[in-house]
């Protein structure tokens, strides 16, 4: 099997429900973060990581996201006339962003979702990135991630130290400490109770996977909360051959959820340098009134 991590699927088919109304009609994935839609964030940090081939698995009501990363003529025509060229050139350049696109006919979950990729992955590793879960762009996860993919040649997931009272929000893992910031996982849980977590190693939305998964996936049944589950599938998978965590410890957001989005919003914001300035004063104005 190669050891080149050249495909990255983007599950984005999910109900996006803690983010209702706003994702009644439109998609979480295109909820932007600045001026940015969220998934742009993730297909951004697969290219930097030189995996330009993205899948994204769509469902109803995501046709924004298809028209996000299409040509968009009219509006072309417009900047370049108006000699708007930054911006021309930022836009021209989503159009030309190799992606597939696969849909999910019902939101059976994320391993259900995954498993919708297997014709375009067929025999090779892969990358699973969950957009709304976004790290910062100076940040390397996903690089260091291929490149322990490469050595260990063995499935790979970023794992994050969470507090006891969020653990039952995650996928979590039992496992043994291998080196600095790597272990060898023995057990997942998805969304255990505080006293039922093995650990508090908790799965986050970056994985490198290997194609033996479709198998084990295509045999699933429905897990916690009915959905096929890819923390279940990935438990066998470790029962088969080594799968590896990788400790993250730099800055992630759960924009998924509603603090998370703000908090992201924040910091982008406070990043922009044509926001930056005047966004700090606003956000200096307000601390000072939350004081008083
Ligand atoms: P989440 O657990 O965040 O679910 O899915 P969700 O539907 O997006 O949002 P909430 O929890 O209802 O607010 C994790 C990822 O898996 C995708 C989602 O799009 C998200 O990227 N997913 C989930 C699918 O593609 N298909 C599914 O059936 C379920």
């Amino acid at each position: 099997m190669s050891d080149v991590i050249k495909k990255a699927i983007f599950p984005a088919a999910g109900l996006g429900t803690r983010f209702l109304p706003a994702t009644k009609a439109s998609p979480k994935e295109m909820l932007p973060i600045v001026d940015k839609p969220m998934i742009q964030y993730g297909i951004e940090e697969a290219i930097s990581c030189h995996i330009n081939e993205i899948i994204i698995i769509t469902g109803k009501h995501k046709r924004s996201i298809e028209d996000h990363f299409d040509y968009a003529f009219e509006l072309e025509d417009k900047l370049k006339k108006s000699g708007k060229k930054n911006l021309l050139e930022e836009i021209n350049r989503l159009s030309k962003i190799n992606i597939a696109y696969i849909r999910q006919g019902y939101a059976l979950g994320l391993g259900h979702a995954i498993s919708c990729a297997k014709p375009f992955v067929k025999e090779e590793p892969f990358a699973v990135i969950l957009s709304d879960d976004i790290i910062d762009p100076e940040d390397t996860l996903l690089r260091d991630m291929v490149r322990l993919y490469k050595e260990l040649r063995s499935p790979v997931l970023a794992l994050e130290r969470v507090p006891v009272s969020e653990i039952h929000r995650y996928g979590v893992i039992d496992g043994v400490r291998e080196r600095d910031g790597v272990f060898r996982i023995s057990n997942l849980v998805e969304k255990p109770s505080a006293e039922h977590a093995p650990s508090d190693l908790a799965i986050i939305g970056r994985y490198i996977l290997t194609p033996e998964i479709f198998d084990i996936l295509a045999k699933s049944r429905p897990g916690k909360g009915g959905e096929i589950q890819l923390t279940d599938a990935i438990r066998k998978l470790s029962k088969e051959r080594p799968v590896y965590g990788f400790l993250f410890e730099g800055r992630r957001y759960d924009a998924g959820d509603k603090l998370g989005y703000l908090k992201a919003t924040v910091d982008f914001a406070l990043k922009n340098p044509s926001l930056a300035e005047q966004f700090r004063s606003y956000i200096l104005e307000v601390s000072r009134k939350l004081k008083h």
